[in-house]
């Protein structure tokens, strides 16, 4: 079995590759359309871009950990991002990160919870100063929120399966 066939990668996707894959910039072009298929990027589909693009694994890997735009695990069904944007940092949103992450029981460097239902994961500022410090789950707003209410609503969404 070829990379690309065990990294699932789509005909769309292999063509995209091929059609770019000797432009300059090409790497970042193809993470990106790999992520935006496949949601994050795993090793078998870091090696997969390294074989078809001739490019060294390692420089695939140096790639995606400078744009830490690039994620490695495979997102939960429910993503909670956390905004660590000024406001919502100086108003604890590191505590509720931390909170999360403990009730989910994330340890190191996981980002989603075995079972695939949740992911923890901090973002820029969304843009919702005024109620900071911010949480979204799939986009749903909480805000003005106290680490005591983070389990609320994770058992909210935990209820929901
Ligand atoms: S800083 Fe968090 S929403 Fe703007």
């Amino acid at each position: 079995m070829s990379s690309a066939q065990a990294a699932k990668f789509s005909n769309e996707l292999l063509a995209f590759i091929d059609a770019w894959k000797s432009k300059p910039g090409n790497l970042i072009m193809i993470l990106h359309r790999v992520q935006e298929e496949k949601g994050y990027i795993s090793k078998e589909m870091a090696q997969a871009v390294s074989e078809l693009t001739g490019t060294h694994l390692a420089r695939v890997y140096g790639v995606m950990s400078f744009y830490h735009f690039f994620k490695t695990q495979k997102p939960g069904k429910y993503k909670i991002s956390i905004c660590l944007g000024t406001a919502c940092y100086l108003k604890g949103g590191q505590d509720l990160i931390d909170e999360s992450r403990s009730l989910l029981g994330l340890s190191n460097d996981m980002v989603s919870t075995e079972d695939g239902l949740f992911s923890v994961e901090p973002v820029r500022c969304i843009g919702c100063c005024g109620l900071a410090p911010v949480l979204s789950v799939n986009g749903d707003v909480y805000g003005k929120l106290v680490k005591s209410q983070v389990a609320e609503i994770i058992a909210k969404y935990k209820n929901m399966k």
